[in-house]
């Protein structure tokens, strides 16, 4: 059992995932599901949040961490990704990455015989998306009926989150500049997920205004992925701005809305100082979340 997007899980799976986030939350370090495994971490680009929470996850689930940083193995340099995985599945019970490509996780999953997380790629974040709709179901009490909108770039965390809220059955709002739309693959299977579920629904628009209409939710990222290394910043700046959270964009939201960011972010570019430190933010508590998420998808994965 893998965990690389959120395409194989079904709404009971979720559910069941954030209940358990909730158990782990009020009860730090209450199950020693990790009793004697070793989880590999490996950060082929940077971390704050992401590192942090899954040491600490695995350490309070009673296993150990062994981080691996990018020039401290020879993986994606000096050895193949299908020597890596193998060597490491002799070693390791669990293999947490964080990739440039995604290609690289499918071949951790292809050649290794351990589970394997996605802790970000350039396709997708699954695990930040868990602690996003745990942060969502714990201020808005629900999720499916929910308008939430995304603006920006179409990228990684917009994919992933276009995947969760379709299981979750929410209405779905994406803005970007033209050209800058999520990937096509993952608007499909959403949509085809809402078609089978019968409930929610995915708006793709370049309308930044309509995206934040009645939102319960607004979420951002930044611009410029690690992943993007072509991107034209010229020409970001020049058409990004409209899709700025900012105190104006807010006002279109219902009033309780809520506004949320993976972070890190880059104030004054994709979210504003108002907004970020306002009082709709939740940030931090998404931030926090993410070390309850995962615990829940390790009890997940092992009792698959
Ligand atoms: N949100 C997130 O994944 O943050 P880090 O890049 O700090 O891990
Ligand atoms: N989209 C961002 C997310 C960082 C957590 C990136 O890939 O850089």
């Amino acid at each position: 059992m893998h965990l690389l997007t959120l395409e194989n899980l079904e709404r009971k799976d979720i559910e069941n995932i954030l209940n358990d986030a909730i158990y782990f939350k009020k009860n730090r370090k209450s199950e020693n599901i990790l009793k004697e495994k070793t989880v590999a971490l490996i950060f082929e680009s940077p971390s704050t949040r992401t590192r942090i929470s899954f040491d600490i996850a695995v350490n309070e689930l009673g296993g150990h961490s062994l981080t691996l940083n990018t020039g401290e193995t020879h993986v994606s340099k000096k050895e193949s990704t299908k020597d890596t995985a193998k060597v490491l599945s002799r070693f390791v019970d669990v293999i947490v990455a964080r990739v440039k490509e995604h290609s690289t996780l499918e071949d951790f999953t292809k050649y290794g015989n351990v589970p394997v997380i996605n802790a970000l790629s350039d396709l997708s974040h699954p695990c930040q998306i868990l602690a996003d709709l745990l942060t969502i179901k714990e201020h808005k009490n629900k999720l499916s009926g929910l308008k939430f909108a995304y603006f920006g770039d179409g990228n990684n965390v917009c994919n992933s989150l276009i995947l969760g809220c379709a299981i979750m059955g929410m209405d779905i709002f994406v803005a970007t500049p033209e050209g800058y739309e999520p990937n096509e693959k993952f608007v499909k299977m959403a949509q085809q997920i809402i078609d089978k579920q019968g409930e929610g629904s995915i708006t793709i628009t370049n309308d930044a205004i309509i995206c934040a209409k009645d939102a319960d939710v607004l979420y951002t990222d930044v611009w410029v992925s690690m992943s993007d290394k072509n991107k034209n910043i010229d020409e970001v700046l020049k058409i990004f701005p409209p899709y700025q959270i900012n105190e104006k964009l807010l006002s279109y939201a219902k009033k309780d809305a809520i506004v949320m960011h993976c972070l890190p972010a880059n104030r004054g570019m994709e979210i504003t100082d108002e907004v970020i430190d306002g009082e709709q933010s939740v940030v931090y508590d998404e931030a926090e979340n993410r070390l309850h998420a995962q615990k829940a998808v390790f009890k997940y994965i092992f009792s698959k």
